[in-house]
């Protein structure tokens, strides 16, 4: 049988932080650990605001290799032309622009969570995705983890009934006492806080277990409620919770909550996600965003649990390379949007986020969202 050549997608990246450091070093595992075949990835570019900063970070993540080449601005990447998709890891505030400036380049994007500071830039860059026919996802990387499949084939396969209740968590102690104000979990100017930073895992699980449920027929939720603290240091928020109430509607039968849970300055919950059905429940281990274990306990009519099922996940690398799979797929097959993580899912996410953000009082300092 004659075997066909996997299609490579070319990537460059714009920023040289944390998570850029960390998406490279994914792409650089060979697909074939985790069993893809069909795609494979090459960096092509690298684009910071300093080139010895590009090329600082190709001598440490891609060792030096001498085909990547190295840019001193954010626009020698949008305008290469070895380049067909740009990976954006700049902090938030920063997205839209960045996002927008390679979208107009043609260049398909793939944006870091949350993928704007508000929903107006997100519609905005939507209507230019469009507009020029291009890729565009937010790198909600946990929707396309291995893990999550399975759970929701076991979740949807009508063995624990309706689902009825979920709690989901992210929880992390960065010491904000001995930060500096002008780190971006604390600068305002940089969306700093916790609904901005860890808020879209909770949600990525509310999405996954409710919005997703084949029962609420992509329905939104009816009622969003939400609550700040907010920390004295720059006043952005350092513990928020909020509830997702889905309320059946003519074409939907889900009657379902989440409670969802961020904070800075707090440890995490681990399992860190429970989604409660009638006949049973389905325990997510921590961290939610790339959880490496999942259990489920089926009831029996009195509610005492008789069967318990564990999987446990392993894979060479991070796990942020299983969305890198799917912009490639997507692209290679001339979508400008993905199905698992679709515009639809960061909408209602950046909805929720502008209508929690209004009730818990946490405004932006003018001049940082550039679409209102
Ligand atoms: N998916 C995940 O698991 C995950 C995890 C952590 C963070 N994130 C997301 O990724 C984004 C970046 O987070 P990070 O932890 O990587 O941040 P980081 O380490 O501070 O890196 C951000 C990079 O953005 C560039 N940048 C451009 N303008 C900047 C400015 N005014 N201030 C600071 N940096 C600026 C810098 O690169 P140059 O100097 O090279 O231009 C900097 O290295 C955030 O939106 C965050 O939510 C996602």
């Amino acid at each position: 049988m004659a075997s066909t050549a996997p299609t490579t997608l070319r990537w460059g990246i714009v920023s040289t932080g944390w998570i850029a450091s960390v998406f490279v070093k994914d792409l650089l595992v060979d697909p074939k650990t985790r069993d893809v075949h069909d795609v494979v990835h090459k960096v092509v570019a690298i684009g910071s605001r300093s080139v010895e900063k590009a090329q600082e970070f190709i001598d440490t993540y891609a060792a030096g290799d001498k085909s990547i080449k190295a840019y001193g601005t954010y626009e020698g990447v949008y305008s290469d032309p070895n380049v067909d998709a740009i990976y954006v890891g700049t902090p938030h505030t920063l997205h839209y622009i960045n996002a927008r400036d390679a979208l107009k380049a043609k260049k398909a994007v793939l944006c870091e969570k949350p993928v704007t500071s508000n929903a107006a830039e997100l519609r905005s860059l939507l209507a230019i995705a469009k507009e020029n026919n291009v890729f565009f996802m937010e790198a909600l990387w946990t929707r396309f983890q291995p893990l999550v499949k399975d759970l929701k084939k076991i979740a949807e396969g009508g063995s624990l009934g309706e689902v009825i209740m979920m709690q989901a968590d992210l929880c992390a102690d960065f010491g904000v006492e001995k930060l500096s104000k002008s780190h971006r979990i604390l600068n305002p100017d940089l969306g700093g806080g916790a609904l901005l930073d860890l808020g879209p895992y909770p949600l990525v699980w509310a999405i996954i277990a409710l919005y997703e449920h084949p029962s609420n027929n992509g329905a939104r939720p009816s009622v969003i409620n939400g609550s700040m603290i907010k920390t004295p240091l720059t006043n952005v928020d350092s513990n928020t919770s909020f509830t997702l109430s889905f309320t059946p509607t003519s074409s939907s039968t889900l009657s379902a909550q989440a409670n969802l849970t961020c904070a800075i300055n707090v440890r995490g919950n681990d399992p860190s996600v429970t989604i409660r059905y009638r006949h049973g429940t389905i325990h997510v281990a921590a961290p939610p965003y790339c959880p490496k274990w999942f259990k489920v306990e089926y009831f029996d009519d009195k509610g005492k649990i008789v069967r318990e099922e564990k999987r446990v996940y392993e894979y060479v690398g991070g796990g942020w390379h299983f969305q890198a799979d799917e912009v490639a797929r997507c692209i290679r097959d001339g979508k400008i949007e993905s199905e698992g993580w679709g515009w639809d899912k960061s909408l209602l996410e950046m909805d929720i986020f502008d209508e929690v953000r209004r009730q818990g009082g946490y405004v932006f300092p003018k001049g940082v969202e550039q679409v209102v």
